[in-house]
């Protein structure tokens, strides 16, 4: 048996320090350290004179205690112990990073009220793999079981909340709980299913040019806001020429379409669309890509 010397956090998977003798070769062990600590790894055989560890191949210290103080992202790599005759006794891995810190939570609804979505991230970066647990369940009713907040799209920290309550008088809670080698922990994030309401900009915004310095504007509602019908949205159209800044909004319209007359002909007019939930829950939209047109006499 191998012992080691921890100060500071250190977790170490598997049970890789019981020795198997049959072995030629001892397996690779992981040992996942957070930045800053400090750590003492003993040879197996640390008994042994004119033992030696070697970093990333280079020897290190000639000595069977390995001690690193103060640990940093640079001393990652693979660590191995040499008999003098250079045979090989251990292999240690070593992996720097840093417990999970609470999770910062956002959520929003681009799809009410079908769903929302939860994203978070961790700060710092924990370096070390991570995964995480998303559950949510309501407030009001706390022996209800938790129900898994399933993974969205490509990314590991992000989720979707579905079948959330409309109009509902307590908050629904989510419960992001990170994991990694150097430990766990949970935030609590209580969502109003009103209050995180955020479409997706309007889509497939076309401009048309007609006589007396007029321009007829168009778009679709984003694709992803499920039931149009039902839910209305409302538009706000933002255009300028020259200087962004000099932006003026018209609205909200109820319609998918809207005429800006007055113009100048010849001037170039840029336009940008956004769809907010008719009864002003929660936020606008972000703008829609501007498209630009050149209104004529
Ligand atoms: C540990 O190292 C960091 C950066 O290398 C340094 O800022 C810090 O002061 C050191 N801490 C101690 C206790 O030596
Ligand atoms: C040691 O090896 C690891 C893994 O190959 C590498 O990431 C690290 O940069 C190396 N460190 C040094 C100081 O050579
Ligand atoms: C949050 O989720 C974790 C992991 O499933 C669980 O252990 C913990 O008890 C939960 N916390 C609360 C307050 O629900
Ligand atoms: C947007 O345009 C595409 C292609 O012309 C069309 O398939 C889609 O139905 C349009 N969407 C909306 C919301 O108007």
């Amino acid at each position: 048996m191998c012992l080691i010397y921890i100060f500071g956090a250190l977790a170490i998977t598997s049970g890789v320090f019981s020795q198997d003798t049959t072995t030629l070769l001892p397996e690779t062990q992981d040992l996942f350290v957070a930045v800053g600590s400090s750590v003492k790894i003993p040879c197996s055989d640390g008994e042994e004179k004119g033992v030696e560890w070697r970093f990333n191949s280079s020897v290190l210290v000639s000595s069977p205690v390995l001690s690193i103080q103060n640990s940093s992202l640079k001393d990652q790599g693979i660590y191995t112990c040499h008999q003098p005759n250079g045979d090989l006794i251990q292999t240690v891995s070593l992996h720097l990073g840093y417990p999970p810190s609470p999770p910062d939570v956002y959520c929003w609804s681009p799809s009410y009220p079908k769903r929302a979505i939860c994203s978070w991230t961790l700060t710092p970066d924990p370096i070390l793999p991570t995964h995480y647990i998303a559950t949510y369940r309501s407030f009001s009713d706390p022996q209800s079981s938790a129900r898994q907040c399933q993974k969205w799209g490509e990314q590991d920290r992000q989720c979707v909340v579905e079948e959330l309550e409309i109009f509902a008088s307590e908050p629904t809670l989510i419960n992001i709980t990170a994991i990694n080698a150097l430990g766990s922990t949970t935030r609590i994030w209580p969502i109003i299913f009103e209050q995180i309401v955020k479409p997706d900009p309007p889509v497939n915004v076309s401009m048309m040019v007609m006589p007396g310095r007029k321009l007829s504007v168009q778009w679709g509602p984003p694709p992803t806001w499920p039931d149009p019908v039902n839910f209305l949205l409302k538009y706000t159209v933002k255009f300028h020429w020259g200087k962004p800044e000099t932006a003026r909004t018209l609205g909200p319209y109820e319609s998918n379409k809207m005429v800006l007359s007055g113009l100048v002909a010849g001037r170039t007019y840029y336009i940008q669309i956004s769809a907010k939930d008719f009864l002003d829950d929660g936020q606008s939209s972000d703008w829609s890509e501007p498209i630009s047109a050149i209104p004529i006499n």
